[in-house]
């Protein structure tokens, strides 16, 4: 195991109807609120209405920002940190999915620097992203998530997308900790099949990354991570059965926190090049994030971890999937099968092709894949060293 320091500092308040104590919580934190949401479901949902009571009732003064899109973009995040800075907020709660999320939290950073968000985003052209991460300054930030996918309401990263200039890329830094983070799992009722089962993806996807990258020794962390790949399966397609079934999206809420907060990767470390994959395909056709991940994963095994780990490839599979093979170039072959098994019982399973993409496009966003994420190397990070054109084969497997 390697060594490492984890710090989780978000205190995490999880359960039925504490959305409704929001506004007693958020008065520990702050003055003037930014309530920074979607722009229709928590109106649709009426989980707006719900925190908007709170807050009255607790007697907070607050201002909606409810312009955030999927794959939030910059000058919507610069937009925000203006009124935040007009309004003079000293907070900022964010309630929606990952995009409501993370643009609150670049939100939080650009209403402290009044610099614009593109500056912090890594692989801008600029390159001024090297001075400015991590991120150390920035307005408090609280969290309510309305969907289980990113794990964003209780770490220190947002992904933000420059469409001018087609990079979508993270960004991170302490301040970028929400310091509380209330999960309420009905919430999450409303969250339609399509998009539950993206989050499912995305969970799992964040769980495998580390398992099939990082360092080989860690076997707590690998355990850790089997049990919640388990739970992502079962409840994802438990929550599109049944969507209000408290159990299976109090299982999926609580697993995509916990895939994502630090705690499966600490001594395991690893990459996260599927991630970076999907990303161009987002900052190129605003795709849904998690169904870009099921569409690339197959191909990734594939060519890349069945080729460089066979061994992980089919323990993820014998311990997930129940695989039986002792053979892991044939446990690896199951192992893709039964992935694509579950992704066609959730409705993920499909190709660049159905949802839009250009394939005369691969080539140009394989090489923005490597500018973007490369971090100034001709490769981005993996089991080895990814280069556009092994990017570019991935894309072209699940192109149709
Ligand atoms: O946009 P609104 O009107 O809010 O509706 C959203 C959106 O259309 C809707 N929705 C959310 N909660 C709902 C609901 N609909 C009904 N009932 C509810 N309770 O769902 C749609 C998708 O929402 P979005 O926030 O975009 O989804 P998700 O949570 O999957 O977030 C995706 C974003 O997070 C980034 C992704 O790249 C993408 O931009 N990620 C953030 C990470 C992080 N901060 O750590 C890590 C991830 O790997 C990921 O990259
Ligand atoms: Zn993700």
């Amino acid at each position: 195991m390697l060594n490492f320091t984890l710090n989780i500092p978000t205190k995490i308040i999880f359960g039925k109807g504490e959305v409704d104590h929001c506004g007693d919580l958020v008065k520990e934190y702050g003055r003037k609120v930014l309530l920074v949401t979607g722009r229709s479901s928590t109106k649709k949902t009426g989980s707006l209405s719900r925190v908007s009571e709170s807050l009255r009732a607790a007697g907070v003064e607050f201002v909606v920002f409810d312009q955030v899109e999927p794959n939030p973009r910059a000058e919507t995040v610069d937009r925000g940190g203006q009124i935040a800075r007009d309004e003079k907020c000293d907070l900022i709660l964010a309630l929606g999915g990952g995009s409501a999320m993370d643009a609150a939290k670049a939100i939080a950073t650009v209403a402290v620097s009044a610099r614009p968000i593109h500056e912090y985003i890594r692989g801008n052209k600029t390159g001024l992203w090297k001075e400015l991460l991590p991120i150390k300054e920035a307005l408090p930030i609280l969290t309510i998530p309305t969907l289980a996918a990113t794990g964003s309401e209780a770490n220190s990263s947002a992904v933000i997308t420059n469409w001018e200039t087609k990079e979508k890329s993270g960004i991170a830094g302490p301040a970028l900790f929400p310091r509380a983070a209330i999960l309420d799992p009905e919430l999450t009722y409303t969250v339609s099949a399509d998009y539950t089962a993206d989050g499912a993806v995305d969970m799992f996807t964040h769980l495998y990354e580390g398992y099939m990258t990082g360092d080989e020794s860690a076997n707590v962390q690998d355990e850790i991570t089997e049990g919640l790949m388990r739970n992502a399966v079962k409840y994802g397609k438990m929550a599109i059965d049944h969507p209000e079934d408290y159990n299976a999206r109090a299982h999926l809420l609580w697993t995509s926190t916990l895939a994502l907060i630090g705690i499966a990767n600490a001594g395991r470390g690893g990459s996260f090049p599927v991630h970076q994959i999907e990303h161009t395909l987002s900052a190129h056709y605003d795709i849904s994030h998690g169904r870009g991940l099921a569409i690339l994963t197959p191909a990734y095994f594939r060519q890349i971890i069945k080729k460089d780990r066979p061994h992980r490839l089919a323990r993820l599979g014998r311990k997930v999937f129940n695989v039986t093979l002792d053979d892991d170039a044939a446990a690896c072959e199951a192992t893709i099968e039964a992935l694509v098994t579950w992704y066609k019982e959730i409705g993920t399973y499909d190709t660049l092709k159905n949802l839009g993409v250009k394939k005369e496009d691969l080539k140009l966003m394989a090489e923005e894949t490597i500018r973007v994420a490369g971090l100034g190397q001709n490769t981005i990070v993996a089991t080895h060293p990814l280069t556009a054109d092994e990017v570019l084969r991935i894309y072209e497997e699940v192109f149709e």
